[in-house]
């Protein structure tokens, strides 16, 4: 098992190549299952969650190839049995129920368990599915779902916690092969999201209003191949603007797009750093002193959830008291227990970290628990004192390309051992 060895101190500086999107390829890649043609996609970040995925597609009938970052799928039949052993593993692989469901008319996949950031249900998803006149029935772990013919209808698709990322990707989807027009209220709106809804676009779905809280689609018979470039990874791009923060540094995010990151950019602005965006991406300078900030996790476009970590470690050495509000995931705070060990003052109230920022972290051995906490503890071992060791790096790998040798290409000691 890797393990990530950093030696805190270093000032970060320089450029570093933002990824495609893990959040965007994802679900695009579940599309491809919609239609027998050729899709081609650029820009497909070289993951475990990405060649997990991959390896569904393939067990499902697709030909898939992957090089030099792009993926070419061509899925002339589609099986309607997702495989148990790998949907398991990744509760992402929720996304093909959609597009087999308007493939195949029927389609069996196991119930995603829970994992470490809390409960994954995916309630919302089967209510707008049967909706569409897609029944469910959870027997033994799996779901079979079964629909005579698609028609498209009015469906709310909010959750107590605001919209669903993956929910709203899997009635789109199906909807595109509905009969009628299918209106969803209470979309999710995340950059990754329309950047599906461009994908089935281009693939010949009739879609408008993605992107915004009201999508409509008009169902067609049905989808043609494609090409397309996954947009930037913002969540990646927030990571590493947190890393040169950190460490006091000054650092450009080749590739970032601004306008994916309104709320981060907003929130990095309150704690001092100077940020300029382009076309080209983002530069991130240190201020001499960061101030500390109160922040709350919301759907887009408030502060992403999948950066709430990176922030409690941010926060962790920054002077005053932060309180940092989690209401995507209320328990998602595996993270604060390892950054204790690190020297961090930090007590968690209900769903809220309340982070009185201390002079300095010391290095210490943790263990990473999931993809973002992993990340946020990297963060934390660039600035502390002595050596810290990040154990099941294979967390951080399922989302992070590349992630050591990109921060060592920044100035910072980090060692991969296996
Ligand atoms: C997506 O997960 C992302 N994953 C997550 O990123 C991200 O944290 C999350 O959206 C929120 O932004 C991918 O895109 C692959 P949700 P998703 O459905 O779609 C509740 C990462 O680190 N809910 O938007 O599964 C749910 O419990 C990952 O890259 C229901 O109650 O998340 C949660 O509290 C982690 N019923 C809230 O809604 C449902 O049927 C938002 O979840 C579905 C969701």
């Amino acid at each position: 098992m890797d393990k990530l060895v950093v030696k805190g101190g270093a000032r970060l500086s320089g450029r570093v190549k933002i990824s495609g999107s893990k959040n965007s390829a994802l679900p695009i890649l579940a599309a491809t299952l919609l239609t027998p043609e050729k899709c081609v996609l650029h820009n497909v970040p070289d993951l475990s969650d990405i060649r997990f995925m991959l390896e569904i597609l393939a067990q499902l009938g697709s030909e898939v190839t992957f090089e030099n970052g792009t993926v070419t799928t061509r899925a002339p039949k589609v099986k309607s049995e997702t495989p148990y052993d790998l949907v398991r593993k990744m509760r992402a692989s929720i996304c093909v129920l959609g597009p087999i469901i308007a493939r195949c008319g029927r389609a069996t996949i196991s119930e995603p368990g829970g994992c470490v950031i809390g409960d994954r249900p995916i309630d919302i998803h089967l209510k707008g599915l049967a909706m569409l006149g897609a029944e469910s029935r959870s027997e033994g772990g799996n779901v079979y779902v079964t629909s005579k013919e698609l028609v498209g209808r009015e469906i709310f698709l909010g959750t107590k916690f605001g919209s669903t990322v993956l929910g709203t990707d899997n009635v789109m989807m199906a909807a595109t092969r509905a009969k009628g027009v299918t209106i969803i209220e209470s979309a999710a709106c995340e950059p990754e999201v329309r950047d599906l809804a461009d994908v089935l676009v281009k693939m010949g779905a009739k879609i408008v209003g993605h992107g915004t809280r009201r999508v409509e689609i008009e169902g067609v018979d049905g989808l043609g191949g494609c090409e397309h470039t996954i947009i930037p990874d913002r969540i990646e791009a927030g990571t590493f603007m947190v890393a040169g923060l950190i460490t006091g540094g000054d650092v450009f995010l080749d590739g970032a797009n601004g306008d994916h990151m309104i709320n981060v950019i907003d929130r990095m602005k309150s704690c001092g750093a100077e940020l300029k965006c382009s076309g080209e991406g983002i530069q991130v300078a240190a201020p001499r002193k960061l101030s500390s900030i109160d922040l709350v996790t919301e759907t887009y476009p408030g502060f992403p959830t999948d950066m709430q970590a990176q922030m409690c470690a941010l926060m962790s050495v920054t002077p005053g008291i932060s309180a940092i509000t989690e209401k995507i995931f209320p328990s998602r705070f595996m993270h604060l227990s390892e950054l204790r060990r690190m020297g961090a003052k930090v007590d968690l109230e209900g769903s809220t970290a309340i982070i009185h920022g201390v002079k300095e972290l010391s290095g210490a051995p943790v263990m990473a628990s999931d993809l973002r906490a992993s990340a946020a503890l990297v963060l934390a071992g660039l600035v502390a004192g002595g050596t810290t060791e990040v154990n099941r790096v294979y967390h951080i790998d399922r989302g992070y390309e590349h992630i050591d040798q990109k921060l060592r290409a920044l100035g910072a000691e980090i060692e991969r051992v296996r």
